[in-house]
């Protein structure tokens, strides 16, 4: 199979997958069939959309294969009132069950995740897991010793949360992450121009869909700062030396609800 597959029993020759293909590599002319331009294979994105927008199944694509594709479901979609709650709704949670976060569950969201669009369709986050109650606390135990230190040093480097933070684990509680026994690291490799944001749009994926799933998060801010701060704490994660870019969230079984959804600033807008 080439890379692209017109089944021309069913293609109608709209030219929709050629008029939609974001890299502009597929030729298409009216009254013929689709192809792919000659010497065109490497600038394909792989993003499917030649797949996605034709409404006879007539595309296939060698690796987003149009069997992996299914159809949208009309009957699924969302009113816009269910979609601005939906997204408005969406909490930061900080009050876990102490119930173990089952490995399926943690896996079905990260796969929610790689629906999330990444740069040029790069794909090429990576996933780290710590489900281990036992291994937050001694993580967490790091960053308090090396916020310790900027507690007590000259004042270079030290946030005003930090002395609170100190406190409330001398008195037996962890802001760093709360009540979670589970986090959840996205990485992307260096070299990826656009990482960050890749995995941060995965996260948030994470983050809206995790309440379906009875679950909830909470980005580690408190970590990635100390990560990006101290070597050996991003060791102690266990996130390679050479990975630039990375975020944690904690993750586990909610066990808070909310009844309102709370206002936020206006934006702020340039109309130019
Ligand atoms: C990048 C980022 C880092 C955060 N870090 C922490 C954190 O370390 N600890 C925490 O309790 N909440 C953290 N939060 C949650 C924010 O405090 C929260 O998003 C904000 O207060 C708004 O509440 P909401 O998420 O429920 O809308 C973080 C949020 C973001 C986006």
């Amino acid at each position: 199979m080439t890379l692209l597959n017109v089944d021309t029993e069913k293609c109608k020759q709209d030219g929709l997958c050629a008029g939609d293909c974001p890299a502009g590599v597929i030729y298409f002319k009216p009254g013929q069939y689709p192809e792919l331009k000659r010497g065109a294979e490497a600038m394909c994105l792989r993003c499917g959309h030649c797949v996605a927008i034709c409404p006879h199944g007539a595309m296939d694509h060698a690796e987003v294969a149009l069997a992996d594709c299914p159809p949208i479901d009309p009957a699924l979609a969302i009113t816009k009132d269910q979609a601005v709650q939906f997204l408005r709704s969406r909490r930061s949670v900080r009050r876990f069950k102490a119930d173990p976060v089952e490995k399926a569950d943690l896996q079905r969201l990260i796969e929610i995740g790689r629906y999330a669009p990444t740069a040029s369709n790069a794909q090429v986050l990576r996933w780290l897991v710590i489900n281990d109650k036992g291994r937050l606390d001694t993580i967490a135990g790091k960053v308090i010793d090396w916020m310790r230190g900027l507690v007590a040093g000259s004042g270079e480097g030290l946030l005003p949360y930090m002395p609170a933070v100190v406190n409330a684990w001398d008195k037996g509680f962890n802001s760093i992450f709360q009540t979670a026994s589970c986090l959840v690291v996205a990485m992307a490799p260096a070299g990826s121009r656009n990482g960050m944001v890749d995995l941060t749009l995965a996260l948030s994926y994470l983050e809206l869909a995790a309440p379906q799933f009875g679950m909830g998060t909470c980005w580690a801010g408190i970590l990635q700062h100390a990560m990006e701060s101290s070597p050996a704490i991003k060791a102690e994660v266990g996130i390679p030396a050479d990975v630039p870019y990375h975020y944690p969230m904690m993750i586990g079984y909610s066990k808070v609800r909310y009844y309102r959804l709370p206002e936020r600033k206006p934006p702020v807008i340039t109309w130019a």
